[in-house]
């Protein structure tokens, strides 16, 4: 009874509190309201998050008539995962985002997974013209009562088509494209044109390992060859493959990068995923790679994709900011979880074979004003700085990274740390004592940890913190820690310290918000 009361006493306050914020707006779907300053507690201010409800994985990223699509696995109803929709945001700068209606509704052949998008530029499809291209997607069709049944062939992959950039969606009437011939887990498909066979060529994955078939009209699908059974991570199941070329950096050599997410198996528990370096002959991706590689040993980058049709063949990845852990918990009202920041990848070789490197889009720059420039700090002892907040801000220096070296960041009774071990080598983050911790036991239980390689030149190292996040590049990207954090009280205190001499271009920004921006 009691309890009832002061739901209701809450329900007033959170209504004439919605009252006073005038600028609150209706979105195009009508039916939510948005705070147009996205001020909840732990709200990303410069991550797209949806305005409310669940999301997960980045879906159909595609660039099309100077705009960079966003869809993502959406549920409308519930802040937990449920029967799912394509949600959609667009941007033109990778920044802004703006909310479009609903893509894409469960129909008569199920629920809507993971998916593509590609800009038919030849109208091979037949659904729009050469003059007017379409856009294609191409997704994993969910059928929950054939799950329910006991059935193992649920789910199946489906396309729709835009004829104005992706506003509004027809699903194409023959669907199913690709049937199942009894696969449990048969999802994700990543579309791409081979400019080299001239066809397109879909990656899925089929449980432990990913398959590859071709197509010349995204209609009718050939099966080609599968990678992977015996290859790679296999503590979880296979899902959201992406296959691409990429030049290394500084050459004219072209390799094929495969991404795999894999949830559970992560080196740091749950969710994560792992990249192959490879070729792609048009029929077929090998590898001689033999040792594991991760593209975040952060706790939260999961299911992340590249976009398809980008300028210059950039390569620009995003990732869901969350682990299946503990998604469906983690302490946020109103909506939940938010994407990565947009990551430029890039590949780099050196002794150990190829690293794929995931760094922030320079775009990102033009929300950062300089807040406190410190150029060289010594560590002679122990660096602290006091400021009123640190949860929107970027913190970067040049380090020797052979040489210990410890940051933290935090208010007086919460912390994280990031601990440079040369030792051991080895990177730790530390996020045990956080804040809110308890919804899951794998949130803060343990260090997490990352192999590196000491090296004494001097290596940039990049700290980039929201609302509930923390992301951390090193050596531009080849290091990298992705998670979300949920502080009681924003961290206001930043210490160094070390056996390095002293830190060089050490930088302090603050983050301009997208949602309200100054
Ligand atoms: C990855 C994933 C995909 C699936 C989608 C369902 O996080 O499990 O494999 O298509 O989420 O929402």
């Amino acid at each position: 009874m009691f309890r009832n009361l002061f739901a209701v006493f809450i329900f007033f306050i959170a209504i004439s509190c919605k009252q006073k914020n005038s600028k609150a707006a209706v979105d195009p779907q009508e039916s939510i309201v948005v705070s147009e300053f996205y001020q909840e507690p732990y709200r990303p201010q410069f991550h797209f998050s949806p305005p409310e409800k669940w999301m997960n994985d980045p879906n159909g990223l595609v660039y099309h008539q100077g705009v960079y699509h966003l869809f993502y696995q959406y549920y409308p109803e519930d802040i937990v995962w449920g029967p799912m929709h394509w949600g959609h945001a667009t941007s033109k700068d990778m920044i802004h985002w703006e909310h479009k209606p609903i893509a894409l509704y469960p129909d008569e052949h199920g629920l809507i997974f993971s998916g593509s998008v590609v800009v038919d530029h030849q109208n091979s499809s037949g659904f729009g013209s050469k003059e007017h291209p379409p856009l294609v997607a191409i997704f994993t069709y969910h059928d929950m009562d054939a799950e329910r049944a006991g059935r193992l062939d649920y789910q199946t992959q489906g396309i729709a088509y835009s004829l104005d950039n992706g506003e509004t969606w027809t699903k194409y009437e023959d669907n199913p494209v690709i049937s199942n011939d009894g696969i449990k887990d048969f999802r994700d498909p990543k579309v791409f044109w081979h400019e080299k066979s001239s066809r397109w060529i879909l990656s899925l994955v089929a449980g432990d390992h990913a398959r590859f078939y071709a197509s010349s009209n995204l209609k009718k699908w050939e099966l080609l060859s599968e990678f992977g059974k015996e290859v790679g991570a296999h503590g979880g199941v296979w899902e959201c493959p992406d296959l691409f070329p990429l030049k290394v950096n500084g050459t004219d050599e072209e390799k094929w990068v495969l991404l795999i997410s894999i949830n559970p198996g992560a080196p740091n528990g749950g969710s994560g995923t792992q990249y192959f370096i490879g070729d792609f002959d048009g029929n077929t991706f090998t590898t001689s790679q033999t040792d594991l590689r991760w593209i975040d040993y952060g706790m939260d980058n999961y299911a992340g994709v590249t976009y398809n049709n980008v300028p210059n063949n950039d390569r620009i990845f995003i990732g869901w900011m969350s682990n299946w852990n503990y998604a469906r918990d983690t302490p946020t009202q109103v909506w939940r979880s938010a994407m990565t920041l947009p990551r430029k990848l890039s590949l780099e070789k050196d002794a150990s074979g190829y690293i794929l490197k995931n760094y922030p889009l320079s775009s990102f720059e033009a929300l950062k004003s300089p807040e406190e420039v410190l150029n060289t700090i010594s560590l002679s002892e122990p660096f602290q700085l006091t400021l009123d907040n640190l949860m929107q801000n970027e913190i970067s220096f040049e380090a020797d990274l052979s040489k210990e070296l410890t940051v933290v960041l935090g208010n007086d009774s919460e912390k994280v740390s990031l601990h440079i071990n040369p030792v051991e080598k080895r990177l730790e983050f530390d996020r045990s004592r956080s804040g809110i911790v308890n919804f899951e036991e794998s949130f803060g239980n343990k260090i997490q940890t990352q192999p590196y390689l000491p090296v004494t030149s001097l290596s940039e190292v990049r700290i980039i913190i929201d609302q509930s996040s923390m992301e951390i590049f090193i050596d531009k990207g080849k290091y990298v820690f992705t998670n979300q954090i949920f502080p009681t009280k924003p961290y206001s205190q930043l210490t160094l310290q070390g056996d390095a001499k002293e830190l060089t271009q050490v930088k302090l920004f603050k983050i301009n918000s997208i949602w309200n921006e100054k």
